[in-house]
């Protein structure tokens, strides 16, 4: 069968040869290679779960963490050594970003049913889907074929993942770098509705905003003391209400000025946001569907595909 380049068959052809040299993330990635992925990566996620609630929102959390840097490629994961730095120690992680030994557990696992086949970045979108609808919240079809990354940026990680100072504008601007809507920003946010922060992380904002309810703000300022360096680490629900419920309480909250972080504050602070956030409050099946959405959408941020990056035996190293 020849080809001529004015045939439109052949431009058909090639269309679709260049369309899969640049290979697209998908649902049934690994279907025949690994058909056992996701009852093996949700019953080990669902066993850290029943141990302790929080970690469906600490790998959530790993997810995006991710993805903000470089794109979704595991690059979190990489462990420093002492001539590798990796992102685990840049700002917004320091501390704070858990749920490394239960991603090894589910590598293990993984690795036995399939070894070799399946990608820590992959591993981290399934584990993040598997987590908010283990604690209530919608599922989604997760789309599959990320490689790993053979290196890590901890400047990258200190710029890209937007710290909680950050005003309205600076969080627009930095999901919108990375092709997110305004929308998704909000709809995102909202895992906020599940989990734990530090008191360093919302000290200024308990002490010095002027836009926060004044009950709130006293109850919070009983665990986290106004002198920067002492109960740094004491820990605040971000949704006072339901911390491991994935539902519509956190925008509940923020409709009432009790946001905890001073940027999730900005969501609902008298700009363009207050009407996704006010929507949302009000209906939960909303937030759930654009949630989902955004969820999809962050996961494809510049995935390694094709023979780019490699398929990490160990989360924590490259091969
Ligand atoms: C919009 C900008 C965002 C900012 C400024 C922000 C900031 C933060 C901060 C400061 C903490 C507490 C960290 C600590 O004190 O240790 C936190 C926790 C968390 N963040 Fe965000 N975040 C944002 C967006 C997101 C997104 C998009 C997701 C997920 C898709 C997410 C998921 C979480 C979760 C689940 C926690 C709780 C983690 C745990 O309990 O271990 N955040 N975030
Ligand atoms: C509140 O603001 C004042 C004046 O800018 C500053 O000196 C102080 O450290 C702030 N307090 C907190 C807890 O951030």
């Amino acid at each position: 069968m020849a080809c001529f380049p004015t045939s439109s068959v052949c431009l058909v052809l090639l269309i679709l040869v260049m369309g899969n040299a640049n290979a697209q993330l998908s649902t049934n990635f690994y279907s025949s290679s690994c058909p056992k992925l996701f009852s093996t990566v949700k019953s080990t996620v669902q066993s850290a779960i029943s141990k302790e609630a929080r970690m469906g929102a600490s790998l959530l959390r790993l997810f995006f963490h991710d993805c903000f840097v470089n794109g979704c490629d595991g690059s979190i994961l990489l462990d420093d050594t002492s001539s590798f730095t990796g992102e685990k120690n840049a700002n917004p992680n320091r501390n704070s970003a858990r749920g490394y030994e239960v991603v090894d557990n589910i590598k293990s696992a993984v690795e036995n049913v399939c070894p070799g086949v399946v990608s820590c970045a992959d591993i981290l979108a399934i584990t993040a889907r598997d987590s908010v609808q283990i604690l209530g919240g919608p599922s989604w079809n997760v789309k599959l074929g990320r490689r790993d990354a053979r290196t890590a940026s901890q400047s990258a990680a200190n710029n890209g993942i937007p710290p909680p100072t950050s005003s309205l504008n600076q969080l627009i601007s930095r999901f919108s770098a990375l092709g997110l809507s305004t929308k998704d920003l909000v709809a995102l946010s909202g895992s906020h509705t599940i989990g734990q922060a530090r008191c360093t992380s919302f000290r200024a904002h308990i002490y010095n905003d002027s836009n926060i309810d004044k009950s709130f703000a006293s109850t919070r300022q009983q665990n986290c003391p106004s002198t920067s360096g002492s109960g740094d680490n004491n820990l605040a629900p971000l949704d006072l209400q339901t911390p491991t419920a994935f539902d519509n309480n956190y925008f509940k909250n923020l409709v009432q000025q009790k946001g905890l972080l001073h940027s999730d504050q900005e969501l609902f602070n008298g700009g363009s946001t207050d009407s996704t956030v006010r929507g949302y409050s009000n209906n939960p099946n909303t937030f759930a569907t654009d949630f989902a959405s955004a969820m999809i959408k962050m996961g494809d941020i510049s995935p390694l595909t094709g023979s780019k990056g490699e398929i990490r035996k160990n989360c924590r190293k490259i091969n």
